[in-house]
């Protein structure tokens, strides 16, 4: 049995494959302008969990085997994770990010709306000299629709009437993209299997939605300390996510009313407590479990075609981090 709750557990499979992409990642960023090169380095020291690495060294291990291409492959999503991060912090207006000071924070917008660019453009230029042209086509397809995620959300923020349906697709292409692109590179990597491709590819993209749901529950019942960004952070930001539009759902039209209202003229700190209090009091947060759930059932199902292996073991064992993690 592998302990869900630590990601050093399940990393132990691939610990030393994991060890070489932080070397190469870490070495990719820099650079020998000054400027963009403070700003790498203090990236560096902003650690994140790195579950999307985890990932596609996991799918390259389980479809045949890791090889240079699937270091590209890894290298290549971080840094668009990264630069998407950068990026979304500016829209939400984020101070804190991973428990410290968010880029925009620190270096204000204008320099962060560059850095995610370059970090992307970064990002491309590794799977154009590797010639990874089928990353190429994957990775567009996903920044598209990563794009297209967040402006949708906009969209719904402005009006505060986001329903289930719109829930899923903001989160589908926003976060499920990404995830779902890199058990599908790390796949791609490792074999011409297309049954592994799209086994792969699926078990990402309903892990990525559980992965979403699990950090909209953790805006309303994480420890900020943990989290690395304020709890509330989303209510504040007036995105109403799945815990909160099933609550809605269930009162009369007046207090649903009531509590737009609060979230419209901007929560301050009691209002922040009286819709969390609304969402804990209404199974708001159960509900979103529940679903979380479901999309990691889902996903462990697409395992199946895989014979077992230490390796089948460590994703399934991810899967369960995935809904239950605190940060
Ligand atoms: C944060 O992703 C953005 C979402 C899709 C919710 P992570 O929680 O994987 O971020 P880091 O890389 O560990 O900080
Ligand atoms: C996920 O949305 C961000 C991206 C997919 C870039 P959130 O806005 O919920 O992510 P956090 O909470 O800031 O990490
Ligand atoms: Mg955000
Ligand atoms: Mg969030």
């Amino acid at each position: 049995m592998i302990n869900s709750n630590s990601l050093t557990d399940i990393s132990r499979p691939i610990k030393s494959e994991l060890d070489t992409f932080d070397a190469i990642f870490r070495q990719t960023m820099r650079s020998k302008i000054g400027l963009l090169d403070l700003v790498a380095r203090y990236i560096i020291r902003q650690k994140g969990k790195k579950i999307r690495p985890l990932l596609s060294l996991l799918s390259a291990k389980i479809s045949g085997g890791i090889n240079e291409r699937t270091y590209r492959g890894s290298v290549l999503i971080e840094l668009l994770h990264t630069a998407t991060l950068i990026h979304d912090d500016v829209v939400d207006n984020a101070d804190k990010r991973r428990g410290m000071w968010s880029i925009n924070k620190v270096f204000k917008n204008k320099v962060s709306v560059l850095m995610g660019d370059y970090l992307l453009a970064r990002g491309l230029m590794i799977a154009v000299d590797g010639k990874d042209y089928d990353f190429l086509g994957v990775i567009s397809n996903a920044v598209k629709r990563m794009s297209e995620g967040e402006l949708l959300q906009i969209q719904k923020t402005r009006k505060l009437d986001i329903d289930e349906e719109t829930y899923f697709q903001v989160i589908s292409d926003k976060t499920a993209s990404l995830i779902e692109t890199c058990c599908l590179i790390g796949s791609l990597s490792a074999t011409e299997n297309t049954d592994y491709h799209s086994a792969m590819k699926e078990f990402g993209q309903n892990l990525g939605l559980a992965f979403q749901i699990r950090d909209d529950i953790l805006d309303y019942e994480g420890s900020t300390l943990l989290i690395g960004k304020p709890v509330g952070g989303d209510i504040k930001e007036k995105k109403i996510t799945l815990p909160l539009i099933y609550s809605l759902n269930r009162v009369s039209k007046n207090k649903s009313s009531e509590i737009k209202k609060i979230i419209k003229n901007g929560a301050n700190k009691s209002d922040l407590k009286a819709v969390i209090d609304f969402v804990r009091a209404n199974n708001g947060i159960e509900y979103a479990l529940v679903k979380a759930k479901d999309y990691s059932t889902k996903a462990k199902a697409s395992l199946e075609i895989f014979p077992d292996s230490p390796t089948k073991l460590a994703l399934q064992a991810l899967v369960d981090f995935v809904i239950e993690r605190k940060n």
